[in-house]
């Protein structure tokens, strides 16, 4: 589970847990990853800086390395920055954006497939977000990064239809955490966001759009111009990074 120190990963690796697995949570910052593991059972830490490759291919050496098989991978971890193109940093910004939201989950996907191909039963959670069916005009790192890995979602999905492998994307709406605490629209508990992976998980279902997605995602095939506009309007009082 990367980034399972906070939000929704935290959520998604109590129910987890809840559940009978054992979760290795992975994020930058120990001292959080530590704390949730001495709180929780049956949970163990790994720390890695995913938008950096170096550490991305030492995790997975790590992950390959352990007596314990991989059964689950959800790429959670990401990062949602509010900036303009034009600003003198923007070029920086969308390469860390891009190297965390897009890069490290095709990666981690990709380099510990083969694992969990040689599991009787597997999954791969990709969590996303409800934007993929109207983005933010001013988070335009993160809208291209979680389009991107909606599209690679899916074409993993088709390659490995035939095997034992199931391809999940989570889609959230708006979730109270670190990540919106300035956005001030309506916004859900993560627990209610893991209840409903859960629920995907165990039903079988390919994408889990809980509360307000599965608005966005009519509205985005009855009038995807008029959703469009009106999100971004409602947004645009957010102020920029
Ligand atoms: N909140 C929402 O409204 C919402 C809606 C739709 C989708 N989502 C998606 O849900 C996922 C979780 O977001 P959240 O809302 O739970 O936000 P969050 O609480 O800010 O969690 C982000 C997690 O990612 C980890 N992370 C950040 N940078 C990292 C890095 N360079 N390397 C490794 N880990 C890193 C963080 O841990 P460290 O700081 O310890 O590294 C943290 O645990 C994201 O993919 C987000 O796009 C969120």
């Amino acid at each position: 589970m990367t980034g399972g120190g906070t939000g929704i990963g935290l959520a998604i690796t109590r129910a987890l847990v809840q559940a009978g697995a054992h979760v290795t949570i992975v994020g930058r910052d120990l001292a959080r990853l530590d704390k949730v593991r001495s709180e929780l059972a049956n949970v163990s830490t790994l720390q890695a800086d995913l938008a950096v490759k170096t550490e991305r291919e030492r995790l997975v050496a790590e992950v390959s390395s352990q007596d314990r098989p991989l059964d689950l991978l959800i790429n959670n971890a990401g990062i949602m920055q509010y900036f303009a193109l034009a600003d003198d940093r923007a070029l920086d910004r969308l390469d860390t954006e891009l190297a965390l939201d897009l890069h490290a989950p095709i990666h981690l996907t990709t380099a510990l497939l083969p694992h969990l191909l040689a599991r009787p039963e597997a999954a791969i959670v990709n969590i996303t977000t409800g934007l993929i069916y109207a983005p933010f005009g001013n988070t335009p790192g993160y809208s291209a990064a979680k389009a991107g890995l909606h599209g690679f979602t899916r074409s993993l999905r088709w390659q490995v239809r035939n095997t034992n492998l199931k391809v999940v994307e989570l889609m959230p709406p708006a979730v109270d955490t670190n990540m919106t605490r300035r956005y001030d629209g309506s916004k859900t508990d993560a627990a209610s966001i893991a209840k409903a992976l859960m629920q995907g998980l165990a039903n079988g279902v390919d994408e889990v759009r809980p509360g307000q997605t599965k608005a966005l995602y009519a509205m985005s095939r009855l009038a995807p111009a008029f959703i469009f506009r009106a999100l971004n309007k409602a947004v645009d009082k957010t102020p920029l990074d």
